[in-house]
Parts: structure tokens; sequence; C-alpha cells
């Protein structure tokens, strides 16, 4: 495994892999990675044979100043799971490699972006949408692998690959979670002891939504989801809408791809989750 700074330097490695014929698979990662990170390294592992991971923390996908501050930053762990992983190459430019100008570029997600993250992180996928392209661009690799635990996510970069004509191939991973119940993420280290106690609720609640789908209207989900994480959380939306538009539904009529999506804050940490409720 070898790690690479510099673009340059990334594209001519990769270039030569191509030259003999290789597929690249490709996981954009912040860092700070965990078993869900390593999932997506696998598939990228089984799918292709070439995996490249790249490891920036994009500074225009933050709202919020603090949550950028303390965003965990762990590269000797994580080349260490990357290794395991049997990674080939580590991508991890610094901020002026990645921007050398100021970012001017606006994409139009229509109401992809709208909508839940959108709504309560201004800016953030536009600024996913450019350092994706961006990435994309210099990796050029035939697959790309991302996790449904950010599922606004994935619909916005399936909506960038349209957007810009690329050829990547998209691949959704499954959400890993750990025992009980809560989904895998960077920030879970920053939980209290005892926050870290309630964080299941999340996923007990997005189950309690799956079990009651039969008897209720998405509506009268939407608002007793919201109340049973009021008591722990701070929940910022609490949202059961088409799995494609990413629109809310009021009846169950209107998609066939239901999902549930929750935003919540527990002390200092924003957590997100959701859940496919295909009956
Ligand atoms: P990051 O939060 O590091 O996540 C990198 C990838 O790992 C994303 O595709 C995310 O959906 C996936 N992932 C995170 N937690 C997961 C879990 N518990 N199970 C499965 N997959 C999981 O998402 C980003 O970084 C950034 O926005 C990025 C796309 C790299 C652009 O900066």
């Amino acid at each position: 495994m070898k790690t690479y700074n510099k673009i340059q330097e990334l594209q001519n490695e990769l270039q030569a892999q191509r030259n003999q014929g290789k597929t690249i698979g490709f996981v954009p990662t912040m860092g700070a990675l965990h078993q869900g990170h390593i999932s997506l390294v696998h598939q990228a592992r089984a799918a292709c044979d070439i995996v490249v991971v790249s490891i920036f923390v994009n500074p225009i996908q933050f709202n919020n100043p603090e949550d950028l501050k303390k965003y965990p930053r762990t590269y000797e762990a994580d080349a260490k799971l990357l290794e395991e992983a049997t990674c080939d190459y580590i991508f991890y430019p610094t901020v002026g490699e990645m921007y050398p100008e100021k970012v001017t570029k606006k994409y139009d997600f229509g109401n992809l972006e709208t909508v839940m993250e959108g709504a309560f992180r201004e800016g953030h996928f536009n600024g996913v949408g450019v350092v994706v392209n961006k990435l994309f661009e210099i990796v050029n690799a035939d697959k790309a692998f991302f996790g449904k635990k950010d599922f606004q996510q994935l619909a916005i970069i399936r909506s960038l690959v349209e957007i810009e004509n690329l050829s990547v191939e998209i691949i959704a991973g499954e959400t890993m979670r750990e025992c009980d119940g809560l989904a895998m993420s960077s920030r879970n280290v920053r939980l209290t002891e005892e926050e870290r106690t309630f964080a299941p609720e999340i996923f007990s609640t997005l189950n309690w939504v799956k079990e009651n789908m039969e008897n209720h209207s998405p509506i009268e989900l939407m608002e007793v989801a919201m109340k049973r994480l009021s008591v722990h959380f701070k929940p910022e939306y609490f949202q059961i809408v088409d799995g494609l538009s990413l629109q809310m539904i009021n009846s169950w009529d209107e998609t066939n791809y239901p999902v549930a999506c929750v935003a919540a804050h527990l002390g200092q940490v924003r957590l997100i989750d959701n859940i496919e409720l295909n009956r």
C-alpha cells in the first residue's frame, strides 16, 4: 500500500495501472475510519483490481466550523486499517492541493438538496458535489462505493454523475452498525458514556416505525417518532420519504420505496440514520 499526497503523482501511478488493463475501485472518505468504511473497501476489493481510498476532511462541506475543527483526524490508525483491508493506494491530499483557488462552482441538485440534510446544513451538498467531482476527475475510477448510511448523499452523488455525465458506476453499501444498532460513524467517538447509552434509540425508533407501518399513516409515524426521540435527543427531522425523489410522503400509496430518515443532536454530536421500509 502506498500513500500519495500529490494529485499528479497518484494520477501517474493510476494511469500506469490502467495501461495494464487494471480496473479501479474508489472509496472516498474523510478518514477516522471504522468498519462502515472498511466494508466499502472490501466491496471495492472484490469488484476491482486496484483499490483507492481517499482521506480528505473537506472543509467546504462543513456548515459548522466547530464540527470541522473537532472532526477526528487519525491518519496512522486509518492507514493500518486500510493496510489490513488490502487497499492499494491512499490519496491523502492537503487542502491547498485540492483547492489551490477559491471554489465558485455551484451545483443545482433540484429538490434533492432542499430537503432534510440540505435544509439544515446550508452549502453542505454543494461542498460534497465539488469535492467528489474533483476526486472522480483525479481517480477516474470504474466503480465508486458509497454507504447508504448517508442516504441523501448517495442520491446527490447519483445526480452529480448525471449532471457531469460521468462514466463511473456508483455502488451502494449497507449501513454497518454497532451490536446495539447504532450506525457506525466517525462522530460516535465524541459521545459521552451516558450519551452513548441513549444513542441506539435512533435505530430502535426507525425499527419501531418499520414495525408499525401496517396500522399507521406516514404522518402519524413521523409525529410519534419525533416525540419518542425528543426524550433524549434534539431531533432536527424525522421524515418518511420516497427513496428516489427524497420528498416526504403523506400516504403509503405515494411510493413503492419508502425510506425513513432521521437527524438528531445528542449533546454536541449530530447523528443521522435511515431505514428502508420496503414491505
Ligand atoms: P465519510 O463520512 O468519511 O464517509 C465515507 C463513506 O463511508 C460514505 O460513503 C459513507 O456513507 C460511508 N459510511 C459512513 N458510515 C457508514 C456505515 N456505518 N456503514 C456503511 N457505510 C458508511 O461521506 C463522506 O465521508 C464525505 O461526505 C465524502 C463522500 C468523502 C465527501 O467528502
